[in-house]
């Protein structure tokens, strides 16, 4: 992907920009029902000012909401987005099959202070990582997705620092694609984000008057029987030799 600067006397490449994906789902009241339907099995008692630690089923051990019959056709539907997605990053779909690994509720209460915002972590043993936003207010908090350290201004960091409150205290002009340490996405009851496990990401504290219901998971690409005989890849779960290790 390039561009030209305002007086075309230059080209610009941006090199290796993070695609995540967005869609507001078909059967959105089907899927809300369905999961609904779940929360009384799959919930947990929600204890606030925990870092976000304490509204997730991830924490609490409830990991499995993909194993549900009932919640079928939601995994169906993350199938074909998944295989959308692939197709926009180039690839071939129809050599892998996805193996959900785990997934779970988020539940989010209201509460303004920062101690119930879900601090920053990625999903380190996963492709692709997902979020399905059962119900959320439209006034919730935002997911806020954090460059890292591949950043146009790591090498010299600090005079790319904004000041939200003093303009003139900015060496930075314009906030952009370019020189943004986050960025974030304002999710509807709906939508569907999927985005690569390794990103980095955190979700703002609720400071809406309602419960901010989502459900996450993560999903490993494995290689379709028929596609063994490549060199790459991972193969599927069931091939796998699994051993306890010595203590
Ligand atoms: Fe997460």
């Amino acid at each position: 992907m390039h561009f030209s600067t305002n007086d075309n006397s230059a080209t610009l490449h941006a090199l290796f920009p993070t695609l995540v994906y967005q869609s507001c789902l078909e059967d959105q009241q089907r899927h809300q029902t369905a999961f609904k339907e779940e929360a009384e099995r799959f919930g947990f008692e929600v204890e606030r000012g925990t870092g976000g630690k304490h509204f997730t089923g991830e924490y609490h051990g409830q990991i499995l909401l993909h194993q549900q019959e009932s919640l079928r056709p939601f995994f169906s539907t993350l199938a074909e987005h998944v295989g959308k997605y692939l197709r926009v990053l180039g690839m071939k779909p129809g050599y892998f099959e996805m193996q959900c690994l785990k997934s779970w509720f988020v539940l989010c209460p209201p509460g303004s202070d920062e101690a119930n915002a879900i601090v920053m972590h990625n999903h380190s043993c996963s492709d692709i990582s997902w979020v399905y936003y059962v119900d959320v207010p439209e006034d919730g908090p935002v997911i806020r997705f954090h460059a890292g350290q591949r950043l146009n201004t790591s090498p010299f960091e600090s005079s790319f620092h904004y000041d939200w409150h003093n303009e003139e205290k900015s060496a930075v002009d314009k906030l952009n694609w370019w020189n943004r340490d986050t960025w974030s996405i304002q999710p509807k009851t709906g939508d569907l984000l999927m985005f690569p496990g390794h990103q980095l990401h955190s979700v703002d504290a609720n400071c809406s008057e309602t419960m901010r219901t989502s459900v996450a998971g993560d999903i490993s690409l494995v290689l379709r029987e028929e596609h063994l005989n490549l060199e790459y890849g991972r193969t599927a779960s069931k091939h796998w030799l699994t051993l306890p290790l010595s203590q």
